[in-house]
């Protein structure tokens, strides 16, 4: 058992921070067992460790991010989604049948998340097995929580990105008999890139693995006004976008996730909330590749489960934190042309950002017991130059400070050094 003394800030409800000025914090087994403004009696003869005048917050959950684009972070801006794919992005995941390419890029990817106090972590690796099976090693190895798809393709992309329907079965087989375990903090998710890159048998084998293996899915969704006047081409049947993925089983059959949802509506949303489906919001993503701003409140008003990705390299900032600031500020914009549709507020990003994208891991997000103790020390002293609130010095840190006010990390409850490059 481990005590930590801080002012615990964290978000147990949407609409409001729980705040515990130096509060206690009692961690077993990498579990919460408790959070206490004083001290129980029954820990009397336990050491505890001390941080001051420091803030301890929950760490923050990418819900979304392409590692093998890590490259391209912060170029190609100025291009619409598809021809950005075609462009920048194909060519560059090509590039990850290289495993020594591949380990230098993740090697840096995953350190870089540590940094910013990413400690979960839901990723596209490539159609490469071996690539992936590396960047899963290399969460592993760091002690970080990930969800890592090797990606399925097969159509409508270059030549070196498409795989046999049976190929791709046998290998995500193959990473799934490896890490599937009950244990692991690196797991499987079964990930079609999205529906214009796969055949409908592409799309019937990723429905029939998530099944067969009870394992979570991740795609895209209604990103860009193209790609969905695309998919209509392509899948005349299906009634909306998400239906392409429904009539497969990857529409909430088990655990689902869908990135963006920029555009979505009518029945594509009643059928999110039926089925329970995770968006995971990607402002600054939105914003690069100028697809438009997702309706988080509308998704929220519906009990739609929302988390936020940094979708790298749309996105072009790891920093979950500075994620939330673009998420409020776009919520900003959208309440002036629609005043009925409230926008986000600090606690309601903040909660977005951690209990609720943190449920894909389990119990994971808040200082509440039984949860993993999975949080982040903030040394906002500097920030801190004149008597702020403990929550003003929350949402300065937030605003802006960056990785240099992050002290300590912990996953599980064990606190997390940095990577190695
Ligand atoms: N849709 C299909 N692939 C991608 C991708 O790599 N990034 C984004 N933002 N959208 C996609
Ligand atoms: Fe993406």
């Amino acid at each position: 058992m481990k005590i930590y003394k801080g002012h615990l800030l964290f978000t147990k409800v949407q609409q409001q921070f729980k705040v515990i000025e130096n509060g206690y914090i009692a961690v077993e087994n990498g579990k919460i067992k408790g959070v206490y403004t004083a001290l129980p009696q029954e820990f009397e003869n336990i050491p505890v460790e001390d941080f001051g005048n420091r803030l301890l917050i929950p760490a923050m959950n990418d819900m979304h991010v392409h590692a093998p684009q890590y490259r391209n972070q912060g170029i190609a801006m100025d291009l619409e989604l598809l021809p950005w794919l075609n462009n920048y992005t194909f060519p560059e995941e090509i590039k990850y049948a290289d495993t020594n390419y591949a380990e230098r890029m993740y090697r840096r990817f995953v350190r870089d998340l540590w940094r910013y106090g990413t400690m979960r972590t839901v990723a596209f690796a490539t159609i490469h097995q071996p690539a992936t099976r590396l960047l899963m090693q290399i969460f592993q190895e760091a002690g970080m929580g990930a969800f890592v798809g090797k990606v399925d393709m097969n159509r409508n992309s270059p030549e070196a990105l498409c795989e046999k329907v049976e190929e791709a079965v046998r290998k995500n087989e193959e990473l799934i008999k490896e890490f599937n375990t009950p244990h692991s903090i690196v797991k499987p998710i079964i990930t079609p890139r999205f529906v214009p890159s796969c055949t409908p048998q592409m799309l019937k084998a990723c429905g029939e693995l998530a099944e067969k293996y009870q394992l979570p899915v991740q795609s895209h969704l209604s990103e860009n006004l193209s790609e969905i006047a695309w998919v209509k081409e392509l899948e005349p049947e299906s009634k909306h976008y998400g239906d392409a993925y429904n009539r497969y089983g990857l529409f909430g059959q088990t655990p689902t996730i869908m990135a963006h949802c920029v555009w979505t509506d009518g029945e594509e949303l009643e059928l999110m909330k039926k089925n329970k489906v995770m968006v995971a919001h990607c402002p600054t993503s939105n914003l690069n590749l100028s697809s438009g701003m997702a309706p988080v409140r509308l998704f929220l008003e519906n009990n739609i489960p929302v988390g936020l990705g940094s979708d790298i390299s749309g996105g072009h900032n790891l920093s979950i934190f500075k994620i939330i600031v673009y998420a409020i500020q776009i919520s900003k914009m959208q309440y002036q042309k629609n005043k009925q549709r409230a926008f986000l507020t600090l606690p309601e990003a903040f909660y977005i950002a951690t209990k609720s994208a943190g449920s894909f891991f389990g119990k994971v997000g808040s200082f509440e017991e039984d949860y993993d103790f999975d949080a982040l020390l903030i040394d906002d002293a500097e920030l801190n130059h004149d008597n702020y609130s403990l929550l003003h010095r929350l949402e300065r840190f937030i605003y802006l400070g960056d990785d240099r006010n992050i002290i300590k990390r912990f996953c599980q409850g064990k606190e997390i050094s940095e990577p190695k490059i």
